[in-house]
């Protein structure tokens, strides 16, 4: 079974007390936590960032942020560019949530071009994809989930190399109705197979599988985390509510720790 991957999405909570005092007991875990096991990352809001880095650096947790701006410098007022993140060492973005592309209009083709920034300064996109309910009540989630990939995949499938991309139902994120089991492994497995077909169609057919992660987001919490993570397809959570509580957090990655 291949490395876990777990990230903590804190989308818009806390302070700075609030992040030191979760970074501290984070970072003690890990001395309990092969890094060799289990990958942990924090993507945190902008102003955090320094203090990611201040705690986070060569201890072997990751650290990013939760959304990133698709141009480089300019007059785009209220934007933050990758090379602001990489100035912090953040190894790692989350692109396309459905809080960001609801609330903010995002296009597929904003995000695709977000992610094409992020790996030309190698930071990790993790990118989010889902249906909404409506749209699985109708069978088109899988049709919803590939039109998402395909905008990014007009930049060839390499692009995906060492990305993450989260499998996050609409209908799950903050509703305590997370994916079944069988369902999570469904999607993970869709999007891979979408992923490495696309590949072969497009000339890479030395039967390499590109290296990405798909990991399951959406009411992960301290008791479906064994049963989600145990899935072969399954290679890692994004959490939501459940990372703004160290303890419950921990939990989650030790459960991780002992897949
Ligand atoms: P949730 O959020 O774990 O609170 O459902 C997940 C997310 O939005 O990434």
């Amino acid at each position: 079974m291949s490395k876990k991957i777990i990230i903590a999405n804190l989308k818009m909570h806390g302070s700075s007390s609030f992040y030191e005092d979760l970074f501290a007991q984070v970072k003690s875990t890990q001395k309990h936590i092969a890094v060799s096991d289990v990958e942990i990352v924090m993507c945190i809001p902008y102003p955090y960032l320094f203090l990611a880095e201040k705690f986070f650096a060569h201890s072997g947790i990751s650290w990013g942020s939760q959304n990133v701006a698709k141009d480089l410098a300019g007059p785009f007022t209220g934007e933050v560019s990758v090379t602001m993140l990489t100035d912090f060492a953040s190894q790692y973005a989350i692109i396309g949530h459905s809080e960001r592309s609801t609330a903010y209009c995002e296009s597929d083709l904003n995000i695709a071009e977000k992610f094409k920034r992020l790996k030309e300064h190698n930071v990790r996109p993790i990118l989010c994809v889902g249906e909404t309910f409506i749209e699985r009540e109708a069978g088109m989630e899988k049709k919803v989930v590939q039109a998402q990939l395909e905008t990014i995949l007009s930049n060839g499938s390499e692009i995906f190399a060492d990305s993450v991309i989260a499998y996050e139902p609409i209908w799950a994120i903050g509703s305590d109705m997370a994916a079944s089991p069988e369902q999570a492994q469904n999607m993970c497995s869709f999007i891979k197979d979408f992923i490495h077909s696309e590949g072969k169609q497009s000339g890479n057919n030395d039967q390499k599988k590109i290296p990405l992660k798909v990991v399951y987001g959406g009411s992960v919490n301290e008791k479906n985390t064994l049963q989600l993570l145990s899935l072969d397809e399954v290679d890692g959570a994004l959490i939501g509510r459940c990372s703004l509580s160290a303890d419950k957090f921990i939990q989650i990655c030790n459960l991780a720790h002992q897949i």
